[in-house]
């Protein structure tokens, strides 16, 4: 396992696994003498924690981190910065009946296959609970760039199965946590929540789409031709867990033509376009414009309804699975979604200094 790195210029090392004593990350890079915002970092682990709500899994984790290096009198030192996050409410016996079973769609069987080796408690380290420390590290990145160059992430529940809400341009964070879906349109929320209890209930789950909106980037982060914002966006967002698609703002125009994509200017004197057709990116770099993109998540797929699954001879046996599990990932994606933005903004943000 040697990719548990990610970024240049700012980069986090992820460590731990689900049922081990704890996971953590170590933030690389981070501007010295900046203030760290812990309060932030504390409003994303919350969002982020099992247990916040009937919607999610009842693992309860208070997620309390110790920020073990990097920082002094409440400063980052320019050093490496460690975020220690102890797992408090494993309950590995639970997951005693998967030690010899591959459960369908989760990661089981290629982390056998891979390593010969597995810590089936609780899924290891292929288990989201290892985003714990991607958020407290990106969450501190996300306070920096909004101090500094005012960069705002919102991420909202844009759809559950097929109940999506109305296009939001503007929502804040305070209307997304209104609603434990984290959707910020109130009457789509309450339809998307009673859909996600109705399938926990009969022992079922189910994905959607998380939306985020990314404003006040400035104009030239991105790195060509292997670094394009976009390239790397997409690598950040597609090693969360249980994503399987993300449309960097262009699925809609795909059937358009040239002059229906013809980005007319806006007003004059600076950069910027009428509509914003090209998503805030020409090139693999940033414009200066908003950035917003979608992300597909496939529902969770450890769920207590009987499925068929193979044991670790290939023999196919029924499995209900009987741990504590999450009916829908998106709620506690959020979270993960905005910080992992903004680890990698920061990450570009940094390296556009030394061009
Ligand atoms: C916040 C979050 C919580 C998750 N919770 C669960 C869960 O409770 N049960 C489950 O089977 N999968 C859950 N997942 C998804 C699995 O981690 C993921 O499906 C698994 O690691 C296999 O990887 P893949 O789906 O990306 O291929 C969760 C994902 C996220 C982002």
């Amino acid at each position: 396992m040697a990719r548990n790195s990610i970024g240049k210029q700012f980069s986090i090392t992820s460590f731990g696994e689900s049922h081990g004593p704890m996971v953590g990350s170590v933030a690389d890079g981070f501007p010295s003498n900046a203030t760290i915002d812990l309060d932030h970092i504390r409003y994303q682990m919350n969002r982020r924690r099992p247990g916040q709500s009937s919607l999610s899994t009842d693992r309860d984790e208070t997620d309390d981190f110790s920020l073990v290096s990097g920082v002094f009198e409440g400063k980052s030192t320019g050093a490496p910065i460690t975020f220690l996050i102890p797992n408090t409410d494993a309950r590995s016996k639970d997951y005693s009946q998967l030690k010899d079973i591959f459960r369908p769609g989760h990661a089981d069987y290629t982390y056998q296959a891979k390593y010969k080796n597995r810590d089936y408690r609780g899924g290891g380290r292929s288990s989201a609970r290892v985003t714990a420390g991607w958020v407290a590290a990106g969450a501190m990145a996300e306070s920096y760039l909004k101090e500094q160059l005012g960069i705002e992430i919102i991420a909202y529940t844009q759809s559950v199965g097929a109940i999506s809400c109305p296009p939001l341009t503007a929502p804040t964070k305070e209307q997304v946590d209104a609603h434990a879906v984290r959707c910020p349109h109130a009457e789509t929320a309450e339809e998307m929540q009673q859909y996600i209890e109705q399938l926990k209930a009969h022992g079922d789950s189910i994905g959607g789409t998380i939306n985020c909106i990314i404003k006040n980037v400035p104009a030239g982060l991105g790195e060509p031709v292997f670094g394009k914002f976009n390239a790397l966006l997409a690598q950040y967002m597609m090693s969360i867990n249980a994503v399987k698609s993300i449309d960097i703002g262009h699925a809609k125009n795909l059937l358009k033509t040239g002059s229906e994509l013809s980005d007319e200017p806006g007003n004059a004197g600076y950069w910027n376009t009428k509509e914003n057709k090209n998503n805030g990116l020409l090139g693999g770099i940033s414009t200066g414009e908003t950035i917003a993109f979608t992300l597909g998540f496939k529902a969770p797929s450890s769920i207590a309804k009987a499925q068929t699954a193979f044991d670790s001879d290939f023999n196919p046996i029924s499995l209900e699975i009987n741990g504590r599990h999450d009916p829908c990932v998106l709620p506690r994606a959020i979270p993960i979604v905005e910080t992992m933005c903004a680890s990698l903004i920061l990450d570009l943000y940094l390296e556009s200094k030394t061009n």
